[in-house]
């Protein structure tokens, strides 16, 4: 079902796809032991061209403790990309070398292209503001972890959802579930994408666009807090009327239920206080944890079904 395919987008995923991931990351955390050689002599090339410390080492890790071996293409600055050369060619050459692709560009429909170039299945490990596949995948798996289900939640959606891929792929990701209701927090200069907002439509999804999480918090059972994406606007003075806008403290998590699970795909800037780390509502630090397994998963099902 998942053997050989490229993941692009989570709208190219079933909810059965994101179940089969789910099942097998349960599989992994249960036994790792047992998956230790499952891709032994296989190899997973690597090439970003943005910086990452969470997807890079995370991607890493996984194809390492399935047996795997790794490459990298590094630092732009040290391959042929300083040289001018261009994606294609530097992506025909990694297709060669390796069983996987893992890309991350600046450039929305990089990977997109990079998977049309290679005959080898293609990650994409996020480019642009819209797709982040695997983050989604990652996000949900921590839900269903920390609520043991998706469908029937109440979730809220706060921060940069204009230019910030991770929400993007989350909501749409959300879309093949039945959830309760979404809220969507945000400045009105930075709500949803029109795109993403179809799919929730088309979706029957219940949702609001909300500009106040005050309003709202006492009802969710997920927070997924996001960092405005600075690097994404066209124009600073744009970032500087909105930076800042949310900092969840522990005054505003007074109204919150017990249960409520805050979720951010990290790095956060000022968005999450240190003082809500220690609350039992901080949940970031195992979501990012949880990166490992389900990437083991993906790439297990992708290169041997
Ligand atoms: C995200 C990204 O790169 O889109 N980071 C990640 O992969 N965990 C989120 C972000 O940079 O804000």
């Amino acid at each position: 079902m998942l053997r050989g395919r490229d993941i692009i987008s989570v709208n190219d995923l079933s909810r059965r796809d994101f179940e089969k991931i789910f099942e097998a990351a349960d599989e992994i955390l249960k036994a790792p032991e047992r998956w230790s050689a499952v891709l032994k002599g296989r190899i997973m090339a690597t090439a970003f061209f943005e910086p990452s410390t969470r997807t890079r080492l995370s991607f890493h890790t996984a194809m390492l403790r399935l047996g795997g071996e790794v490459i990298d293409l590094g630092e732009t600055e040290k391959s042929s990309i300083a040289k001018g050369e261009n994606l294609s060619d530097t992506i025909r050459m990694l297709d060669s070398y390796s069983d996987v692709i893992v890309i991350r560009h600046r450039l929305e429909g990089a990977a997109k292209l990079a998977a049309e170039i290679a005959e080898k299945p293609v990650i994409n490990a996020g480019d642009g503001s819209r797709n982040h596949p695997t983050q989604a995948m990652i996000d949900l798996y921590a839900i269903r972890r920390f609520h043991e289900r998706i469908d029937g939640l109440t979730i809220g959606v706060l921060g940069d959802l204009k230019y910030g891929r991770a929400t993007n792929s989350f909501i749409a990701a959300l879309t093949k579930f039945r959830i309760e209701r979404l809220y969507l927090i945000s400045p009105p200069q930075l709500r949803v994408r029109d795109d993403t907002r179809e799919l929730l439509v088309e979706a029957g999804v219940e949702f609001r666009e909300v500009e106040r999480l005050e309003g709202v918090m006492g009802e969710l059972d997920v927070l997924y807090a996001s960092r405005i994406q600075r690097e994404r606007f066209p124009d600073p003075s744009e970032y500087e009327m909105v930076r800042g806008s949310y900092v969840i403290t522990g005054e505003s998590l007074r109204s919150a239920k017990d249960s409520l699970a805050i979720l951010h795909p990290l790095p956060r800037v000022d968005e999450i206080s240190f003082e809500v780390d220690s609350t039992s509502y901080a949940k970031y630090f195992e979501q990012a944890a949880l990166g490992v397994p389900v990437r083991m998963a993906l790439l297990k099902l992708i290169l041997m079904g």
